[in-house]
């Protein structure tokens, strides 16, 4: 693992920021991933790559889906605790955003929380993080800062450049960990621990286990704009790295595997076909899939259990009618 100092760039203050950061993140090599994940017995590749400009409006498009219920659900559930959730975190607390994309879910946190001592955002795409942190910067009036990263990699805290906060309160929406595979999970939460320091408290919105009748609709919408999504990494592949593919050779294929308790995402050969990368050409037997992601779905006993492996203990969860989803507060030592 790289050592954050060595990556260190502190660029002076940009706009309304009070500090930015570039720790220029790995954006990883479509090609090579591609290649090694399609050389693998069961092949597979990262879900990273579902995000590129066409992949980002798909995704947006998903979380307005009728059948699409974790984003909504996630609103409600914060929403409706606002007010409790705000006193349990309590005064003075200084915001850490894990992929904040376009900032537009911290807004209720940042007008419910007493006396906010800054907010701190963390993305991994460039300008996107600078025009989001900057707005927020405005609207606020509360001292910001970016940091262009990858929340898999080591961070420290702004240092010096931001007001003293009583303490740090990470927040993780929209079940991004259940992407992780839960060891992956266990060791990002080790290292937010590490960052945001001893008195911490981190606030993760969690997506649950339900009938997988709600689940598989969820991931197989009508309209096929998920299966628009998944396809969405074939058509890269094509666009990006002259890949020789018929997309019609495949299908989406989306289940809840209920023995891992998740949702994964393939897709699938409807007849034998290949993948032809430069000089490499992959094979497909009928039925054979690429596993392009995993989103797992928790109970609480399993949640539990997996900050049990971690420095944090749950304070308090909300929870969406019928158990749909979660919102942990846990708290640091
Ligand atoms: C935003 C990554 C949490 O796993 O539900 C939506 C992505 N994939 N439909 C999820 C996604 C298929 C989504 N995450």
């Amino acid at each position: 693992m790289e050592n954050a100092d060595t990556v260190t760039d502190l660029t002076a203050p940009m706009g309304p920021l009070a500090y930015f950061l570039d720790l220029h993140p790995d954006l990883g090599d479509f090609r090579a991933d591609a290649i090694e994940g399609l050389s693998k017995p069961e092949k597979c590749i990262s879900p990273k790559y579902f995000y590129d400009e066409r992949g980002s409006k798909l995704f947006q498009r998903i979380t307005s889906l009728e059948e699409y219920y974790p984003t909504r659900t996630e609103r409600s559930v914060f929403l409706d605790n606002a007010r409790e959730i705000c006193d349990a975190i309590g005064d003075g607390a200084a915001i850490f955003e894990y992929g904040s994309g376009a900032s537009e879910k911290i807004a209720w946190l940042l007008k419910g929380l007493k006396d906010p001592a800054a907010y701190v955002a963390m993305d991994i795409s460039k300008d996107h993080l600078i025009e989001s942190a900057s707005a927020i910067a405005e609207e606020t009036q509360l001292p910001v800062a970016a940091i262009c990263a990858d929340f898999h990699a080591p961070v420290r805290l702004p240092e010096g450049v931001l007001p003293e906060a009583k303490r740090w309160l990470g927040f993780f929406p929209g079940s991004t960990i259940g992407n992780m595979l839960p060891e992956t999970a266990v060791a990002f939460l080790t290292r937010a621990s590490e960052t945001l320091g001893p008195d911490a408290k981190f606030l993760i919105g969690v997506d649950l286990e339900k009938n997988p009748a709600v689940l598989n609709a969820a991931y197989n919408d009508r309209e096929g704009i998920t299966a628009e999504f998944n396809f969405n990494l074939l058509r890269r592949m094509r666009r990006e790295l002259d890949a020789v593919l018929k997309i019609e050779d495949f299908e989406h294929y989306a289940f809840y595997n209920e023995e891992l308790n998740r949702i994964e995402m393939h897709l699938r050969a409807l007849r034998p076909t290949t993948i032809t990368i430069d000089q490499h050409e992959f094979s497909f037997a009928q039925g054979e899939t690429l596993h392009t992601e995993n989103s797992h779905k928790y109970s609480m006993d399993r949640l539990n259990a997996l900050f049990a492996q971690t420095p944090w203990r749950l304070e308090a969860a909300w929870k969406a009618p019928q158990d749909w989803f979660a919102a942990c507060l846990l708290s640091n030592g």
